[in-house]
């Protein structure tokens, strides 16, 4: 399966993802890593990779909507199978959802529904929560709020209050890219079907 993914940070998933994609095993091979501003730490491990990028920053398109359009033309370009949002920081929009929904894949660090948003980690530490995780899921036209394909559970230590989530969110990281490269490799092998809120393997 062709994927590509969408990042906008350290690029720790999208590194999982290179690492996994190197087992021709694994069924999967990242076309294009698509960023929403230059000078990350992902995009060099892309180019590191050989995997050609494309950046497109909000400010540099008059309307949001415009954006929209040439993040979808950019990644239909590549012609994915897939498209994987990983620490993807921008809300996709209708064009963009019309021609990829149902094979966006993202993930997010809590336990959905529990605390969506770009600031998941620190909301589920605020709250108290003894344990929390992250979550793999399809992206809908909502934040966070798309069928989940797989979660994994992180305890939450007393220290975790000490140093504002960091490293909390260092160890539910860890258990996200096993869990993303499982739910990509999965679904890129045996392809899938939506069924109300659940996500099946598309062979019965
Ligand atoms: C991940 O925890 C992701 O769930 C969140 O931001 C982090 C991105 O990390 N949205 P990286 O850029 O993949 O290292």
């Amino acid at each position: 399966a062709r994927l590509v993914v969408l990042i906008s940070g350290s690029g720790t998933n999208l590194q999982a993802l290179i690492d996994a994609c190197a087992d021709p095993a694994y069924g999967a091979r990242i076309v294009a890593v698509g960023a929403d501003r230059d000078s990350i730490a992902g995009l060099d491990r892309a180019e590191q990779a050989g995997i050609p990028t494309f950046v497109l920053r909000v400010k540099d398109f008059a309307e949001r909507t415009d954006w929209d359009a040439a993040l979808t033309g950019a990644t239909a370009a590549h012609s994915p199978d897939l498209v994987v949002t990983a620490g993807f920081m921008k809300i996709l929009g209708g064009g963009f959802m019309r021609r990829f929904e149902g094979r966006i894949i993202n993930t997010h660090p809590a336990l959905l529904p529990a605390f969506p948003g770009a600031h998941g980690v620190r909301d589920a530490l605020a709250y108290g929560v003894k344990v929390t995780g992250c979550t793999v899921h399809l992206v809908d036209e909502g934040v966070d709020t798309g069928p989940i394909i797989a979660q994994g559970v992180v305890e939450v230590t007393d220290a975790d209050h000490e140093d504002g989530g960091e490293a909390l969110h260092e160890r539910i990281k860890a258990v996200e890219r096993g869990l993303l490269v499982e739910a990509v490799g999965r679904l890129a092998r045996e392809g899938h079907r939506v069924q109300g809120r659940r996500v099946l393997p598309l062979t019965p």
